[in-house]
């Protein structure tokens, strides 16, 4: 499920000459009132910004749940990292991923793109059946039951 939204095989992942990137996958609900106006406008900010940081990656949004891809350098994720844990604009944010290693990055032209999230159920349920941090685990599956509760018609809408 991964390859059919983009993300590669192992092949690309441990190429020596590429430089050390840092990846942040995470997923979160979003706040009351953020909707669709401002995931715009988050994203709108958010190019700008990681273009300035040599940040790349993917936001999803649907049925009041992100679900983002980030990469870039160690020290600039990881200052984003801390931004976005203290951004009242979502909430029960779970790490998916947390990595740093020799690849190339998988979005390397765009600093920040909102894709489809037609996908979204299928990458948290992945992530639930291998998460073992507890508090990770009953985020996954409040997330999920929130899913499940709205109409899924609306996840491609977003
Ligand atoms: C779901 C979501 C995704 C975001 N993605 C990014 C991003 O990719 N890059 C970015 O600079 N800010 C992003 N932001 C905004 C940051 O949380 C934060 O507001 C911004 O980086 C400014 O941080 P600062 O006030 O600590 O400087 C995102 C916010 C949300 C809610």
């Amino acid at each position: 499920m991964f390859d059919e939204i983009g993300f590669p095989g192992g092949a690309e992942l441990d190429d020596d000459d590429a430089p050390a990137l840092y990846n942040f996958v995470y997923c979160s609900r979003a706040a009351d009132g953020v909707d669709d106006v401002e995931v715009g406008r988050i994203v709108e900010s958010a190019q700008r910004r990681n273009l300035a940081r040599g940040i790349t990656g993917v936001l999803v949004f649907g049925s009041g749940v992100f679900f983002q891809w980030i990469e870039g350098p160690a020290a600039e994720v990881q200052e984003l990292i801390a931004s976005l844990h203290g951004d009242s604009r979502h909430y029960d944010i779970v790490s998916l991923n947390r990595s740093e290693e020799k690849r190339e990055r998988l979005y390397p032209n765009w600093e920040m793109e909102r894709v489809e999230a037609e996908h979204i159920r299928a990458v948290l349920q992945d992530a639930l059946e291998s998460a073992e941090d507890e508090n990770n685990v009953a985020a996954l599956r409040r997330i999920l039951d929130h899913l499940a509760s709205g109409s899924f018609e609306s996840l491609g809408r977003s």
